[in-house]
């Protein structure tokens, strides 16, 4: 048990503890920490950027936000690009996964309009970043749709995919001299259950309709912008690209062959939908979910399943659209069968149709299900192995919303439990994982959680105008960890 393991003072392990407790870290696992645009960038409306579906959705579904807060000013890293990445040089990280703010690049959306303050602010973050020897690492989109494109129904239209790859082409120019690490699409099982409920932005309560026609639409749009890439500007900028998708693993909760056959449904749902069909041999959606749906949406008199089709044509398209797998893994579900919902209503909760719970003594923050399971973490790393052909694995995301705001051991521990995890993962399981990623450089705007959920490495006082970092003991753990390279069984600060 977690809580109860005895804790030992990091400064002190180098007497208290033999070699066997530790271990050295792999020398080709690079070391990252992210953030995200909406998250932490603030100017809402600065220098010509236009408004992003979060914009809107803040202001006008404030009751939605836990703590009715914005991410007006969020981290203000807009006017931090200095202090900010002196955050990362002192811990030591070799790279850092930000996102592109596609409103503040395209104000209106279209590649008609190029906003050149936007260009100039990531242009100043990327060569600061490379002055300190800190490698950048690209996300094109982190859910900050511009509200113009959702006018026009957003990830629901198809079009999209040519509207995606014009920003795509713009940042490819402007970015890709240095950047040589992208990932297109941060987790698009978030985006699309901003078309199911209303508890993400754009708030489109349209589950099992839109976010199915959002999940076939996100996916031919990473690939058109794959294949621009590849076509386009692989050759001359020699970069890599990949997708980054949310691992949280479910595991049965009995070994009755219905909650073991429910708990592989609950993953197809969860998260094959999005990476079967760019990482199997045979592409497409997931059997398990075609049928699902199919069967549901007949019972519900619709002509059609409610699960848009790809062509063959498509599936050959999308199918190896990555030269890697971004991986988020936070924590860890126990799935259970459940009696099917009576006919009425569409839901894609209703066709995955499983119960899932978590065991109350896992160690928890202050969001209730981020528990930390570091088993978890070892079998989606093998699931994925298994299932997708041992891809080159990078994780993109991992962390925990310790309640303890600068003294957060709890996020010491997690860190530390699922890095020896990774390790286990990489040496005995043979797992190829290159990179390891923390979220997040800093506290921000955790979505509908407002400010109440502190990720970060460093702690923002968002009373304080000048919105002070101050390093906590994960941001000396990690650099210390930076400077050793030397993983312990047991730490803390
Ligand atoms: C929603 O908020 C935005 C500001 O982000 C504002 O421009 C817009 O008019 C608002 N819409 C409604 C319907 O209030
Ligand atoms: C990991 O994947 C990369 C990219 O495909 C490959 O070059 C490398 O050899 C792989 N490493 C292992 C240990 O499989």
């Amino acid at each position: 048990m977690r809580t109860s393991r005895k804790i030992l003072i990091l400064l002190l392990l180098h007497f208290t503890l033999g070699k066997e407790e530790s271990r050295q870290l792999p020398k080709n696992l690079a070391f990252a920490t992210a953030t995200s645009s909406y998250q932490i960038e603030g100017a809402w409306n600065e220098d010509g950027k236009g408004e992003s579906i979060w914009d809107d959705y803040v202001h006008n579904h404030s009751d939605k936000i836990i703590d009715g807060s914005t991410g007006d000013i969020a981290c203000d890293s807009y006017h931090k690009t200095e202090v900010d990445v002196d955050l990362i040089k002192n811990i030591g990280f070799q790279r850092y996964r930000f996102s592109i703010s596609w409103s503040r690049i395209l104000p209106g959306g279209f590649s008609n309009a190029i906003n050149e303050e936007g260009v100039k602010y990531y242009n100043g973050l990327i060569d600061k970043l490379i002055a300190n020897g800190i490698t950048p690492i690209v996300t094109l989109y982190h859910w900050d749709l511009p509200q113009t494109l959702q006018k026009l129904g957003g990830w629901t239209n198809s079009l999209i995919a040519d509207w995606f790859e014009n920003y795509a082409r713009v940042v490819f120019d402007h970015f890709g001299d240095r950047v040589k690490l992208w990932i297109t699409l941060n987790q698009p099982r978030q985006i699309c259950f901003g078309y199911s409920s209303k508890y993400l932005a754009p708030g489109v309560e349209s589950s099992g309709l839109g976010e199915y026609m959002c999940a076939r639409n996100v996916l031919l749009a990473h690939a058109r912008v794959f294949h621009l890439y590849k076509n386009s500007y692989q050759s001359t900028q020699g970069g890599r690209i990949g997708i980054t998708i949310k691992y949280p693993w479910k595991e049965p909760a009995t070994s009755s062959v219905t909650d073991v056959e429910a708990s592989e449904r609950d993953r197809q749902f969860e998260f094959g939908i999005y990476a079967h069909p760019i990482y199997t041999k045979g592409g497409d959606f997931p059997h398990v979910v075609k049928e699902s749906v199919a069967a549901r949406s007949k019972a519900e008199g619709f002509h059609k399943s409610r699960l848009p089709s790809f062509s063959d044509d498509e599936i050959k398209y999308i199918r190896g659209s990555a030269d890697f797998l971004g991986l988020n893994y936070y924590t860890t579900f126990y799935t259970k069968d459940r009696i099917p919902s009576p006919i009425g209503e569409p839901s894609s909760e209703k066709d995955t149709n499983v119960v899932n719970h978590q065991d109350p003594n896992w160690p928890t923050g202050s969001l209730h299900d981020f528990k930390s399971v570091p088993w978890g973490f070892r079998k989606v790393l093998n699931y994925v192995k298994k299932n997708y052909g041992d891809p080159e694995v990078l994780i993109t995301e991992n962390g925990f919303p310790d309640v303890e705001e600068i003294n957060d051991v709890g996020s010491v521990s997690y860190y530390n439990d699922h890095l020896n995890t990774l390790l286990d993962a990489i040496e005995v399981d043979g797992v190829n994982v290159t990179m390891y990623t923390t979220w997040s450089l800093m506290d921000n705007f955790e979505w509908t959680a407002g400010y109440t959920a502190r990720f970060g490495l460093h702690h923002v006082d968002f009373e304080n105008p000048d919105l002070k970092r101050t390093p906590k003991a994960s941001a000396r753990y990690f650099k210390e960890l930076m400077k050793t390279k030397t993983l312990w069984k047991n730490v803390t600060l």
